[in-house]
């Protein structure tokens, strides 16, 4: 793939969010699982091993599509 080279950010809003990165493949499962405190910040991309990510709580996501918050 050639767009693996994008990143994304995540930047937590409360304690305690869980950025999950599920496996690519026929296999979906979860295999990575960071957790961010308030004001914490993750940048990452989409990998080999990583096709999908899951962020649970109140976060700001920034991605090549635009940027969105998780439900308050
Ligand atoms: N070892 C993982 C990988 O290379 C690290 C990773 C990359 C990751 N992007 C992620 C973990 C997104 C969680 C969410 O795929």
């Amino acid at each position: 793939m050639n767009n693996q080279n994008e990143f994304f950010v995540i930047k937590a809003k409360e304690n305690g969010v869980n950025v999950i990165g599920l496996t690519r493949g026929s296999d979906t499962r979860f295999h990575h699982s960071e957790k961010l405190d308030k004001g914490e910040v993750m940048i990452a991309q989409f990998t080999e091993h990583t096709s999908a990510v899951k962020v649970r709580g109140k976060a700001i996501i920034q991605t090549s599509h635009g940027t969105m918050d998780t439900e308050d």
